[in-house]
């Protein structure tokens, strides 16, 4: 979703923004615009597109000068076009501001200003926002900062917005409440974006401003105010990041890159943390609430789209190894319906950005209902992490790619995980279980290893059903919610419409669209449920399906029956989900290379899903 940058300080601010706003594209974006202060006063330049077209676009144009602010926007308010493109600038042309969420109270501030005269170029809720600031700032004769700060006060939603005032040329104005905004500092200078990637050759200094906090930043001075006017110390953390890891290395894309890395992602998420040998799980995160982990009624898990299909995963295990009831919920349902949140029921969210905001705000929800939250997420530092009370982070490393793989499997590896050692420590499951499951977990990147090494294997399947309209996958017990996962990947990046389903629940509705061109993906590897998908196989090649199966070496039943298979390396069913997903993840790859879609950056997908 939108994605921010900016910077003020010594060096010229183009560069920095046009860079930052290429390594934010993954967030996902339909137009862009850059706004710098220089000699000659304020520039605004945006236009429909690419950040290399607007680039090429401003080849000549005065894009020197030492502040700026950068914008990718990915539309809510107007379709994609240069005029609603960002940044976009007050009525009296001095102010120009970008904005990533959404101003709900829009409406009715829009018909205020018009009847005080105001127009609008654009059809954003920015734009209102924006001639809203001016108007104040006309009227208090404040300073810009006082005047954000009464505009913010009056409008809901959720937003980040830097500020760019061509009569105070040496500040940005950035506030927050609900998107993410991190500030750089360097020596001397400093760097906005949304995240940290715009900063990261620059400085490992960062300050992840928090919901309602404005900052005023000056190339040598960043000062940080709440909303009732009071100054916040910023609290500066220390990135763990390389400029190598946001880079393809070699790959065709990020996604492909991301789908290689899992073998070091999956060992990285577990590296100090699961000791097969000595049986132990050591978690602080965990540690330091088992009390409350052992003896709640009830997980509730909420989360969206991929990471949902995680929490899906997690229900399995943790009802199988600890005996706790769990409920899965989407996060966009869980914030609006009227939820019953026990007393001791523990609220785990699992997110990969850490900023999907139906997530972010299913987490306040619960909270005022006075649970504990738990939160599983990727990106250090982002916002539900801190709204967490506790939790784990994955570990995968920046996921580029739009398509959520290497961080599905670290989630799935996490929870396996938890559910280990809450079983062990509440004694719901026999030590000779335990351990031959952390043996089993132990092993994994090497067994993902070998798949990955038999990759190509999955082009030529590929290219057999690149054509297909629709697509079915199927899967039971642990592997249900992978076939959920296969499906919203083929979807996302193929745009080919597909559907997962429980393999038995196929025959009460699915079963109809089964003909000679259907694919049906089966995730079949062996386990207690084998000869009943077995029987769903025969079910859907009586009706002259096709039938593609990822199933586990040394099964010679489903061949004999199947269209095409793909083999994966034995596993105990627990945590056989993490092998199954990963040729589904190149199968999708695959076809959406063979079509020519943008796989990294799939149509109308954000990476980062920070507005409702
Ligand atoms: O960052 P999050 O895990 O909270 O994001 C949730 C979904 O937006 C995300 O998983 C989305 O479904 C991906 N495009 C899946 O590939």
């Amino acid at each position: 979703m939108c994605g921010i940058v900016g910077y003020v300080g010594p060096r010229d601010a183009y560069p920095i923004i046009i860079t930052g706003l290429k390594r934010q594209e993954y967030r996902g974006y339909d137009s862009t615009g850059v706004a710098l202060i220089n000699d000659t006063g304020l520039h605004v330049f945006k236009k429909k597109g690419k950040v290399a077209e607007l680039e090429q676009s401003l080849l000549g144009k005065p894009v020197n000068g030492n502040i700026g602010i950068g914008h990718t926007r990915w539309a809510t308010h107007g379709e994609p076009s240069d005029v609603n493109a960002h940044p976009h600038q007050s009525n009296n042309g001095k102010l120009a501001m970008i904005h990533n969420g959404i101003i709900e109270n829009y409406a009715q501030l829009k018909s205020e200003l018009t009847k005080k005269g105001y127009s609008f170029k654009s059809e954003t809720d920015t734009e209102v926002l924006l001639n809203f600031i001016e108007d104040i700032q006309k009227n208090t004769q404040s300073p810009l900062e006082e005047a954000v700060r009464i505009a913010l006060k009056r409008v809901s939603g959720a937003y980040v917005i830097l500020l760019l005032d061509q009569d105070n040329p040496d500040t940005i104005i950035a506030a927050r409440k609900g998107s993410p905004l991190v500030i750089g500092i360097g020596k001397g200078e400093h760097f906005l974006g949304s995240d940290a990637t715009p900063m990261l050759e620059y400085t490992k200094e960062v300050v992840y401003v928090n919901d309602y906090e404005i900052a005023i930043i000056k190339a040598g001075e960043l000062i940080l105010k709440n909303l009732g006017n009071e100054r916040q110390m910023p609290y500066i953390s220390s990135l763990d990041l390389e400029l190598a890891a946001i880079e393809k290395g070699g790959f065709d894309h990020f996604m492909l890159k991301e789908i290689y890395e899992q073998p070091s992602t999956i060992y990285d998420c577990l590296r100090g943390r699961l000791d097969a040998e000595k049986g132990t799980i050591t978690m602080k995160g965990i540690q330091d609430n088992i009390e409350a982990l052992i003896n709640a009624p009830r997980y509730i898990i909420i989360a969206c789209g991929t990471s949902w299909h995680a929490a899906l995963e997690a229900e399995y295990i943790i009802e199988e190894l600890c005996r706790i009831p769990v409920e899965v919920e989407y996060a966009s349902e869980f914030r609006y319906r009227n939820p019953i949140v026990n007393k001791g029921d523990v609220i785990i969210a699992i997110s990969q950005s850490g900023e999907t905001a139906d997530t972010l705000v299913a987490i306040e929800k619960a909270k005022e209902q006075g649970a504990f939250i738990f939160g599983i997420v990727n990106v250090v530092g982002s916002s539900i992490s801190r709204a967490s009370h506790a939790g784990a982070y994955t570990h995968a490393g920046p996921e580029i790619g739009v398509a959520s793989t290497k961080a599905f499997t670290a989630q799935l590896t996490v929870l396996m995980m938890i559910a280990l050692k809450i079983a062990k420590e509440k004694g719901t499951i026999e030590q000779s279980r335990y351990i031959e499951l952390l043996v089993e977990l132990e092993n994994i990147p090497e067994k993902v290893d070998a798949i990955l090494k038999n990759g190509d294997l999955l082009k030529p399947i590929a290219q057999k059903y690149k054509d297909a309209i629709n697509a079915l996958y199927l899967g039971r017990g642990y592997n249900f919610p992978i076939a959920l996962e296969g499906a919203l990947k083929l979807k996302e990046i193929s745009y080919i419409h597909a559907e997962g389903y429980p393999a038995a629940e196929m025959k009460h509705g699915p079963i109809a669209l089964v003909d000679t061109n259907l694919p049906v993906v089966f995730v079949a590897t062996k386990d207690e449920y084998h000869a009943k998908i077995v029987s769903n196989i025969q079910e859907i090649k009586a009706r002259k399906g096709k039938v593609i199966a990822i199933i586990t070496e040394g099964d010679d039943i489903i061949p004999a029956m199947a269209d095409d298979v793909f083999f994966v390396p034995p596993a105990n069913e627990v945590v056989a989900p993490l092998l199954s997903v990963i040729p589904l993840q190149l199968l999708s790859y695959y076809i959406g290379v063979l079509k020519g879609c943008d796989v990294d950056k799939p149509r109308n997908l954000a990476k980062s899903v920070t507005v409702e």
